[in-house]
This record gives C-alpha cells, sequence and structure tokens, in this order.
C-alpha cells in the first residue's frame, strides 16, 4: 500500500528508500553496526520503555532496539520518517508486536506529551534547515517524560581532516547547506534551547559524526 509522504522542508529521501539498505553501509564505511551498537549500548533501555526514533529510514536501528524490549511488559519502538516510502521498506521489513513505524514530520509529531523515555535519533538532523532542527529538537523535549533521554549521532565539528574533507565534499555534492549548518557546530545549543541538559560528546565516528547524550531535566 502507498504511504503518503508528509509535507516537509527536511530533505526526504523517498528516492532513495529501494536501495538505501545496500548504500547506507558504503557510506559508514561498513562502520554501522558498531555505530548502531554505540547508540544502543547509550541508551540500555529497559524492556518495558518506549523509545522513539526520529528520521527513522529504513528502520535498522529502531528494529534493534525493539529486539531489546518487550512488548508484553509495553515496551515498544517507534520509528518515524516524513518519507513515505522509507516508512514503507520499514514496515515491510522490520515492524514487529513491538516496533511500529509512522510517516510524520519531525518537527510536528503526532505523540502526546511525556509519552516516551528515550528519543534517538542518527543522521537525521543534517537533512533539516536550521529552525527545523530547532522544532524537532523542541518537540523531542515536549514527547520526552521527564528524566528522558536523548542521544542523538549526526554531522558536527569535523574533527580530522579528512573529516573535514568529506563534510565539504558532501555539502556541495548533495547541494545541502543543511549539512555545512550542522558542522559549524550548531546542535549543542540548539539541543540546550529546546530545554536539555547541556549535552555530552560521548563519541565521534569518521571525524565528523558525533554522538550526543543529553536528558529532559
Ligand atoms: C540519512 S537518512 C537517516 C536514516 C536512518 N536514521 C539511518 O541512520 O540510516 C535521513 C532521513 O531523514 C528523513 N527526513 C528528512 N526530513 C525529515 C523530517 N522533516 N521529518 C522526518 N524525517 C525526515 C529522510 O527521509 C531520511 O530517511
Amino acid at each position: 500500500m502507498k504511504i503518503p509522504s508528509i509535507p516537509t522542508r527536511g530533505r526526504t529521501l523517498d528516492h532513495a528508500a529501494a536501495v538505501y539498505d545496500l548504500l547506507e553501509p558504503l557510506f559508514l564505511l561498513g562502520k554501522q553496526a558498531e555505530y548502531d551498537q554505540h547508540i544502543i549500548r547509550l541508551l540500555d533501555p529497559a524492556p518495558g520503555e518506549q523509545v522513539l526514533d526520529l528520521g527513522c529510514g529504513t528502520g535498522v536501528l529502531c528494529a534493534q532496539i525493539a529486539d531489546l524490549l518487550d512488548p508484553k511488559a509495553g515496551g515498544l519502538a517507534v520509528g518515524i520518517d516524513a518519507a513515505g516510502k522509507m516508512i514503507a521498506v520499514a514496515r515491510k521489513k522490520r515492524a514487529g508486536a513491538g516496533c511500529r513505524f509512522e510517516a510524520m514530520a519531525a518537527e510536528s509529531l503526532g505523540f502526546e506529551d511525556r509519552s516516551f523515555d528515550a528519543v534517538v535519533s542518527s543522521l537525521f538532523f543534517h537533512h533539516v534547515p536550521l529552525d527545523l532542527k530547532a522544532s524537532a529538537l523542541n518537540e523531542a523535549f515536549r514527547v520526552l517524560k521527564p528524566g528522558g533521554r536523548l542521544i542523538i549521532a549526526d554531522m558536527h565539528l569535523p574533527t580530522t581532516w579528512m573529516g573535514a574533507l568529506v563534510s565539504k565534499v558532501s555539502r556541495w555534492f548533495f547541494l545541502q547547506p543543511q549539512i555545512a549548518e550542522n558542522t559549524r557546530g550548531v546542535l549543542p545549543d540548539l539541543i540546550q534551547s529546546a530545554g536539555f541538559r547541556e549535552p555530552q560528546i560521548v563519541g565521534y565516528y569518521f571525524g565528523y559524526v558525533a554522538v550526543f547524550y543529553s536528558e529532559k531535566p
């Protein structure tokens, strides 16, 4: 069944949905499993927790989180993406009792206030312009319970010359100014402005992808 995409000024990847699972490991230089496991170790979910994945793509990370949850205890992982075709692939390959996927824009979440224990996001924030990065973080804050965790892995200040080169080339190759915002280092201030505690950088990949950890007070 066709799932309509959600209008957004974010850069959605409907056109790549069919091949995304083949291409993503190449872009992540074969480190995808290690990178996902790092996020999952930080998250360390209890079986009955509810976890939201923003910009979930085809749902690889979300499904791995769901594997650690127990739907009988209320555990649920929900992945959202504005690209209907991404959600269609995610549902077909990875949905299950404790794992749901919804077409939704991260800047306008259709969930109740304080309904999730944790929000994760991998490589989504460099797909949206500055104001939508801020709106998505405000929405993450709104839907998190007090004490809820926020884990974001995304492009940030390059730490190596190779990281700087890849960031610059990606910005121009994909004609994506949102990448340059990330690599100017805007995310920590935006995370704090949304109300979260000062984010800690708990990992760096490829010299330009930082893993941020924070909490809602
Ligand atoms: C690079 S992919 C990352 C997918 C997945 N999280 C991963 O790590 O492989 C970025 C995703 O963000 C989605 N996206 C772009 N703008 C969005 C928005 N405003 N709300 C939700 N998803 C959006 C795209 O459709 C795409 O699937």
